[in-house]
């Protein structure tokens, strides 16, 4: 079962290996082009898909062999909730996989300086707050809410580690860091931005974005010698490993 599955990017080990995947997701965009996607490149019917959020799973008890739930925890205020329900749903002995990259746009000075100026402007509440309310459910919209006012439980990979092995009683977890320098164009990072297409920026109203790419260009044109400047930007990927009994 893949947890968060977004548009499918790392299914396809699984279906190469004959596995069946349930994938779920709570954005019904998200679901719309992975149904896209996979009307080639699912022939065998490996795939199905459920719009759910995952601290609220609609699925039975020992189910499933794995769980994979990669770059989502982060998003989800009820993070915990989500790990009991991926630990419900799992066979007894079945393997729990949660990880995820920091985006190296995201991790820049651009993308560090875009956050510090998107929290000038208050909580992120997002700008279509009724379709928001009518796609999500009310309580997901309010859980965001909640994490925007630091209510959430805080979520990192420790924390998961932690979790997993104290109060959820895991036969064993691992957890792994991998950290490396990457060279990125300034001029990539911005184009990146201005098309909000970083998934931190989705909540930001699209008025407050507009007024942050403003600002941030002119600290741009201030601090970096020119339109292409690169930077060395240390990005990091975590993964959690762990089985239940
Ligand atoms: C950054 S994408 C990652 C998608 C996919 N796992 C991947 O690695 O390509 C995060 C996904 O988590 C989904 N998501 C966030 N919170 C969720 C929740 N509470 N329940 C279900 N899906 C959620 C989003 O809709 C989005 O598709």
């Amino acid at each position: 079962m893949e947890a968060g599955i977004g548009t499918g990017r790392t299914i396809r080990p699984i279906l190469e290996h004959g596995g069946q995947v349930v994938g779920v997701d709570l954005s019904i965009e998200m679901l719309r082009m992975l149904v896209t996607k996979l009307k080639t490149a699912n022939p065998q019917n490996q795939v199905s898909l459920i719009l759910a959020d995952i601290s609220r799973l609609p699925l039975r008890s020992s189910t499933f062999n794995l769980v994979v739930c990669l770059h989502v925890l982060k998003f989800v205020h009820d993070w915990k909730r989500a790990v009991q329900d991926a630990k419900y749903v799992m066979k007894p002995g079945g393997v729990y996989l949660a990880g995820s990259v920091e985006n190296a746009h995201y991790k820049s000075k651009l993308g560090q300086r875009y956050e510090e100026l998107s929290e000038r402007y208050g909580p992120r509440l997002p700008n279509r707050v009724l379709r928001g309310l009518l796609r999500d459910g009310v309580w997901v919209f309010l859980g965001k809410v909640m994490m925007h006012l630091g209510l959430a439980p805080r979520f990192n990979y420790d924390a998961l580690k932690r979790y997993m092995e104290v109060d959820l009683k895991a036969q064993w977890v691992e957890r792994e860091d991998a950290t490396w320098t990457q060279t990125i164009d300034i001029s990539d990072t911005l184009r990146a931005l201005d098309k909000k297409s970083l998934t931190f920026q989705s909540s930001i109203p699209n008025g407050t974005h507009q007024k942050i790419m403003s600002e941030l260009k002119d600290w741009a044109a201030g601090n970096f010698d020119d339109t292409h400047a690169l930077e060395e930007v240390q990005r990091n990927a975590f993964i959690v490993m762990g089985q239940f009994n």
